[in-house]
This record gives structure tokens, sequence and C-alpha cells, in this order.
């Protein structure tokens, strides 16, 4: 096991009203009191930001944006800014989802200066990759992540990128039960890893946290965490229910035993 403290996230999507989020939130808060070896973070939508920071404000679990804009305010109908959310004690942020990215548009260019300002912002950004089927049945799967990788980092210094979390989600596995196998994620994961050892250096690609994201559940979990380089998981589905408190119980028990 490395030196790397493990994450486990839950993205709850476009899912739960705000008073959903707050019940759950106060559920997750008193489930996973004692959970404190490894970094637990939630990202509600944003309407839902403000309750779920106060159910959660004297818990471990932190709180997590699914998105946000690149500057602090302006005419930008519809965005929300990195000074917003820090407002409301928002420590982390997805960027670059594959949703993103194919529904809405986000480019690596955007994504990258996102990344940016949430690291002169104090956010980690947890910044998302993955190829598509297509891709993988083409044998993409490396040029894509890693033209993903470097484009998502470009400019970065060693410092920077050390406080970056990359989730490795490939696209065919999000939502559809169809989970990468143990092998497969760890075989992505090695290669980004190998590939942090190129662009930077080894102390910097041993440092950054790679979580694997895409059909998580605590059935498949064990299997997929042990592997030596991912470092925990971003969990769509399971973590809109009790199974995000199972999933917790799993870390823990790897971690500490
Ligand atoms: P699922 O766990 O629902 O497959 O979603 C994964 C995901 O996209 C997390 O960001």
């Amino acid at each position: 096991m490395s030196d790397r403290r493990y994450i486990l996230a839950g993205n709850w999507k476009m899912n739960k009203t705000p008073y959903e989020a707050q019940q759950f939130a106060n559920m997750l808060a008193d489930s996973l009191v004692g959970f404190t070896f490894f970094d637990i973070y939630i990202a509600p939508t944003f309407v839902a930001l403000d309750r779920v920071r106060e159910a959660i404000s004297s818990s471990n679990i932190k709180l997590a944006a699914q998105n946000m804009y690149f500057e602090d305010s302006g005419a930008f109908t519809g965005e929300i800014s990195p000074k917003m959310l820090k407002e409301l004690n928002v420590s982390a942020v997805i960027l670059g989802h594959s949703e993103r990215r194919k529904i809405f548009g986000e480019t690596d260019e955007l994504i990258n200066k996102k990344v940016k300002k949430a690291l002169n912002d104090g956010f980690v950004p947890i910044f998302c990759v993955g190829e598509t089927l297509e891709e993988r049945q083409k044998g993409l799967t490396f040029a894509v992540v890693e033209k993903q990788v470097r484009e998502g980092f470009y400019g970065l210094s060693k410092e920077e990128a050390q406080k970056v979390v990359i989730a490795y989600e490939p696209v065919w596995a999000i939502g559809t039960g169809v989970v990468a196998t143990p092998q497969q994620a760890q075989e992505v994961h090695a290669f980004i890893r190998e590939l942090l050892v190129k662009m930077y250096d080894d102390q910097t690609a041993q440092t950054i946290r790679i979580l694997y994201g895409g059909s998580v559940t605590p059935e498949n979990f064990f299997g997929l965490f042990i592997k030596k380089d991912i470092d925990g998981a971003l969990v769509g589905g399971a973590s809109l229910k009790e199974s995000f408190v199972q999933l917790a119980k799993i870390m823990d028990k790897i971690i500490t035993k």
C-alpha cells in the first residue's frame, strides 16, 4: 500500500432535491463518523450545496462541487464561480467529467482553464479522464487518456500537479453496470502514473492520487481498491444510497488492517 491518502468521493450528478440532499447528508454525517483514515467527499448539485454544507459541518465529510467556471464573476449566465463555492466551504471540484465533455461540449482547453483556476483558488480539482467504448475497441484507450491528461495538466508546475486528483472513468463503465475489471483499471492507472513520470518526475507521479470511477458498488469495490495504482473511487449511482456507507466501511477495513 502506498503513502497516498485514499479518497472516497460521491458524485450525486443531477439527483436529489435540496431537501432530499440535506436528509441524506444528515444520515451520512452520522454513519461516517470515525472514518478518518481517508478523505470522503460528496458532490451534491449546486442548489443543495448550502444545505449539505450545514448537514456535514461538524463531520469528517468534505464538500465538493460538480463543476465551476474559471472566472470570479461577470456576464456568464448560468455559470457558478469559484468565489461562490469558496463561501460555501466547498473544498474540491469535479472537472472534465465525461458528461460535461460529451453532453455540454467541454473541451480539453476549457477544462485546463478550470483546473488552473481551481488550483489557484485552493480547491482540489478532481479531474476526470476516460475513453469511450468505441475508442477502447479501436485500441485507442492509452492515446485518448494521454491526450486528456497532457491537455488537462498543460502549464501546471510540479507543485500544482501534485495537488490534482485524477479520476479515471471509462465512459463505457459509467452508469452501465459494466465495471472495468481490476486488471483493466489498474492497467490504465499504471499508464497514467508512468505518463506523469514522463511529464514531471517520479516523486510527482507517486504523489498524485488516481481514482477509479464507473459502476463502482460494494460488490466490486474490494477487487479494484486493492490494486497498486488505484487510490480510491469516484462513485455515481452507489453514492446516492446506503451503499456509500458500505463503500466507506470496505475502504476503512482495507486501510486499517
Ligand atoms: P456510476 O458510479 O453511476 O457509474 O457513475 C460514475 C461516475 O460518473 C462518477 O463521476
